[in-house]
């Protein structure tokens, strides 16, 4: 049994598993950790809310007031996990600030970016700062700059490598402050960098009061309650994902499914679970699964549905019933209480309890500890999958 271990700040970290079994299990387990420092960094600890100045918010993100107040649409651009950040970040960033927002794979958007428009925020996320895809991908937006200085445009990194080649390359960076990360498969990184987004999802909704203070006010108590729930998640599930892990290793093919903000989580679980394990594993949003890709089911395919209480809990119940149908076994993650509602399932990971929208910043983390698992059980190499490097440089 791993419990949690303290770890060391940033760059400070030795190469050294520290007791885990491998890398990937050490950067999991670092991840309420990591949390805490995204938060004492960004989020200020004693803000009440009782200043109704919109230039008090409880974040320090450096991004002038011009930007936020400006910003009318934003373009993410990013690889890989670090794509499926932007994604939730989409959610957010509509949802919460409502600023139209448009994601995109760093290489396509090189062949095909996104029409240009006035007072464009792009965002650049990336673990390393050095993916080349990525930087290419800034560098397109870059030179696309209006001329006319009245249509304004700003670039913003988020890595974790503040001084990579992304920070020359961007106005802003914000750093994720994860510390180092050895696995292949990001994991605390991908964690750090929603955190990150979150705070400034919050600041933009906040500073453009898209959100008012009192709607923002239980969003920022569960973000500060995520370390101590993510510590419990690991001790609770460490031991159920061991068994599920065996049952299902020889499993031939895994379909994740996501409702809502926690369709970039399936995606995130299928790619955890693929490069890892090397299953042939894909995320699909619930609903769209239904429409075609459910003829791939029988009951040697598994399916993971992503099922938190709230707006999509009873349609993500409703096509799991239908997976059930088709044979398959059904694996549930929830953090819903209504007992009566699992029976259904064949195996469940509960998560604690969060506001729906934060979601996703706990249902990713059984997926992480279940693709380790797998390839474990598997006697694969979990830290240096065949076939990938930990950054693509050309
Ligand atoms: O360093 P980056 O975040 O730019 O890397 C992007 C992807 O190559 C990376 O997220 C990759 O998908 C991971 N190995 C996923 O675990």
């Amino acid at each position: 049994m791993v419990g949690h271990k303290p770890i060391q700040n940033t760059d400070a970290e030795l190469p050294d598993r520290q007791g885990f079994a491998h890398f990937m299990l050490k950067e999991i387990y670092e991840q309420p950790e990591v949390v805490r420092r995204c938060l004492a960094a960004y989020l200020k600890p004693d803000w009440d809310g009782q200043d109704a100045s919109v230039l008090s918010t409880p974040f320090n993100l450096a991004l002038p007031e011009q930007v936020s107040a400006n910003v009318a649409e934003i373009q993410i651009v990013a690889c890989g996990t670090s794509r499926h950040a932007g994604l939730v970040a989409q959610y957010w960033l509509e949802q919460l600030a409502g600023i139209p927002t448009r994601v995109r794979s760093a290489s396509e958007f090189v062949s095909g970016p996104f029409p240009l428009r006035a007072n464009t925020l792009t965002i650049a996320v990336t673990q390393s700062g050095e993916t080349a895809d990525t930087l290419a991908a800034i560098a397109v937006a870059k030179r696309r700059s209006p001329s006319d200085a009245s249509l304004q445009s700003w670039s913003l990194g988020i890595t974790n490598q503040p001084e990579s080649s992304l920070s020359k390359a961007v106005d802003y960076i914000f750093p994720t402050l994860a510390g180092v990360e050895i696995g292949v498969a990001a994991t605390k990184t991908f964690l750090s960098q929603l955190v990150v987004f979150c705070c400034l999802a919050l600041e933009f909704a906040l500073r453009r009061r898209a959100l008012s203070v009192q709607d923002a006010m239980p969003l920022i108590g569960a973000l500060r309650s995520l370390p101590d729930q993510i510590e419990t998640l690991l001790n609770q599930q460490h031991e159920p994902i061991q068994m599920l892990a065996k049952i299902i290793a020889d499993t031939k093919d895994c379909i994740v499914l996501g409702r809502g903000i926690n369709h970039a989580i399936a995606l995130e679980g299928a790619l955890k679970l693929k490069e890892t394990t090397y299953l042939h594993a894909e995320g699909y949003a619930s609903g769209e699964f239904m429409h075609g890709p459910i003829a791939l089911l029988d009951a040697t395919v598994s399916v993971i549905a992503i099922a938190p209480a709230g707006t999509v809990y009873a349609s993500m119940l409703a096509n799991a019933r239908k997976v059930k149908a088709n044979r398959a076994p059904l694996i549930g993650i929830t953090n819903a209480s209504t007992q009566a509602d699992h029976a259904m399932f064949d195996h469940l990971l509960t998560v604690p309890a969060t506001d729906e929208r934060l979601s996703p910043l706990l249902t990713v983390i059984p997926l992480q500890l279940l693709a380790y698992a797998i390839a474990v059980q598997r006697s694969f190499d979990v830290d240096r999958p065949r076939n990938i490097t930990k950054t693509l440089l050309t």
